[in-house]
């Protein structure tokens, strides 16, 4: 059993949860993800891991309520325990001096990307981040990124805050100011088709972070399956992170969407449980 030991709150629907994981938080680099099951009976939720405190023995998750089994773990308390934690899984990111660097993030996504832009910024690039969110209510870790970034560049949707745009917005002014080496994106996958559609357009090499849907985690079950280059690939052992430009994403997309009515009917049997 794993205790949750600090929970708070980005947005009524985002937190933040401080897990004790003593083994996982030595082990855990940029990039790696774990995969959460709350309780004997639930889903395995697979979620990156957005920081980590060796000395507290701790990891911290930034979850999004919006199944049951995110729900379920968004409404457990300081003190309770969620029956797995399993990782590090997946591969690091790989890190090194690329030059400037451009941190395409958006909405949820700015947690899995807080500890590479810290590893990018360490390694000594030049990090931009582009920082999106549809409201100015949404905009999660500004702060915290401001730490690890040169600059960060907020955009909103609706204007609220900072500037009004998509994250690609965004991203192009930067690339049409300065020359950018690399670029990494982290959000919903119709953010990252386009972040990557537009770096290819401008030849920056990128990668994504993909959050398909997963299962064993450890390359079994082909649940997170991906096509990258025309190849098949698992997220959760040949990913989280990919070429951009080499990944389908419209057949992510589909994928993703597999359990939608299944997902919506056990929302709705936890809704009438309340
Ligand atoms: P959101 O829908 O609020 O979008 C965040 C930002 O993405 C927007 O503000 C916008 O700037 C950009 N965006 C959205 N659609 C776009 C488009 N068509 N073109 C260009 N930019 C676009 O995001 P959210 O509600 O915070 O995130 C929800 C999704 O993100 C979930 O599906 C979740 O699974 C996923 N997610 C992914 C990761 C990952 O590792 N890739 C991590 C956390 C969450
Ligand atoms: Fe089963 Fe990746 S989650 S193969």
């Amino acid at each position: 059993m794993y205790r949750i030991v600090d929970k708070s709150y980005f947005s009524p629907n985002v937190l933040r949860l401080e897990i004790e994981a003593p083994l996982i938080a030595k082990a855990r680099k940029a990039g790696h993800f774990v995969i959460v099951r709350v309780d004997e009976r639930g889903e395995r939720i697979p979620l990156t891991i957005a920081g980590a405190d060796v000395q507290r023995g701790t990891i911290t998750l930034v979850v999004q309520k919006m199944g049951v089994s995110s729900t379920k773990l968004c409404n457990l308390n300081v003190g309770d325990e969620v029956t797995d934690v399993v990782g590090p899984l997946g591969k690091a990111t790989h890190i090194e001096r690329f030059g400037t660097v451009v941190c395409a993030c958006g909405g949820v996504g700015t947690a899995p990307m807080l500890p590479i832009a810290e590893a990018l910024k360490q390694a000594g690039n030049r990090v931009i981040t582009v920082l999106a969110a549809r409201t100015k209510d949404l905009v999660i870790l500004e702060e915290q990124m401001r730490q690890f970034s040169d600059e960060v560049v907020v955009m909103t949707d609706d204007g609220s805050y900072g500037q009004k745009g998509l994250v690609t917005a965004g991203v192009e002014s930067v690339i049409q100011r300065e020359k950018v080496d690399f670029c990494v994106t982290i959000g919903p996958a119709i953010m990252m088709k386009f972040v990557s559609l537009l770096t290819k357009k401008y030849e920056v090499p990128t990668i994504a972070s993909l959050n398909t849907i997963m299962v064993d985690g450890t390359g079994m079950c082909g649940a997170c399956r991906v096509t990258v280059g025309g190849q098949t690939k698992f997220v959760c052992v040949d990913g989280p992170e990919f070429d951009a430009h080499q990944v389908d994403f419209d057949e992510m997309m589909m994928r993703l969407g597999a359990y939608r009515a299944e997902e919506q009917e056990a929302k709705e049997h936890l809704l009438e449980q309340k």
